[in-house]
């Protein structure tokens, strides 16, 4: 399948589900910007039925090669980062997966549980990157459980499948040319960043720079009942170029850290 067929597809559910997303999107156009993607991200358990590999499938399928490998020790997390060798201006494709061994049987055995109600038909075919969280009716209590451990599990049990973020590239915007104007952009229209570690994350010497809103919060129904929790951001990352003249087109696992507090449940 043409990769731009899986974005639009997956840009649909991501703005359906998390309305400041398509206004910051609306407020970047309304200014004049046209809005190209760095890269994408997704989330996921290191459960080989649905890991990285898994769900990195649809994107070497449609022409995305692999390109990096990041570990995030604070957060648990293992990544990998996927290109377009030809495709104009494609985002790069960024998967991580949790590290379930560092945690306790509670969270190991939940993971399993969650895994093994996902239809077997699904495990093996592309539609698994859309479809949202396969494993029926969500207890808050187990929500909390996973939150004391890992904030990253509690989000994944809630959403399942979907992209986490989009990331707008600042080095494709015409007027706001830097990370200072974009934040400065964003909070003037009225949206929250995540200011975990400083509102910039990364610097220039490093090559990257990332910024992002706070996760808008949704009404989701719990069997105990409707709790609000953090759904998806939006991110805004401008590159730097490297000593052989190119934008770098890898990440830092040290900055991507404190983005991943952005759907912390606070
Ligand atoms: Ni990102």
């Amino acid at each position: 399948m043409e990769a731009q067929v899986i974005f639009d597809r997956l840009w649909a559910g991501y703005t359906s589900q998390n309305p400041h997303v398509r206004k910051v999107y609306e407020a970047f156009t309304a200014h004049g910007e046209s809005v190209v993607n760095d890269h994408i991200a997704f989330r996921t358990f290191d459960d080989p039925r649905i890991g990285v590999d898994v769900l990195a499938r649809p994107f070497l399928a449609s022409g995305y090669v692999e390109k990096g490998e990041y570990v995030f020790e604070s957060k648990h997390l293992f990544a990998k980062h996927y290109e377009h060798p030809s495709m104009k201006d494609a985002p790069r494709v960024f998967i991580s997966q949790l590290v379930s061994r560092d945690f306790s049987p509670f969270l190991q055995q939940t993971v399993q549980a969650l895994v093994n109600a996902i239809p077997e038909g699904l495990l093996q075919s592309p539609e698994l990157i859309y479809s949202g969280r396969q494993w029926g009716s969500l207890s808050y209590q187990v929500y909390q459980k996973l939150r004391e451990e890992s904030e990253y599990a509690a989000w994944l049990y809630v959403w399942g499948f979907c992209a986490n973020h989009f990331t707008v590239s600042v080095n494709h915007l015409q007027k706001l040319s830097s990370l200072e104007q974009v934040n400065s952009f964003l909070k003037d229209h009225g949206f929250t960043l995540n200011d975990s570690g400083g509102e910039i994350k990364g610097t220039p010497a490093e090559l990257l720079e990332q910024s992002s809103t706070m996760a808008g919060r949704q009404l989701i129904s719990f069997v105990e009942g409707d709790y609000e929790v953090p759904a998806c951001y939006y991110e805004f990352a401008r590159r730097y170029p490297d000593t052989d003249g190119k934008l770098y087109s890898g990440f830092i696992a040290k900055s991507a850290d404190k983005i991943f507090e952005s759907t912390d449940n606070k």
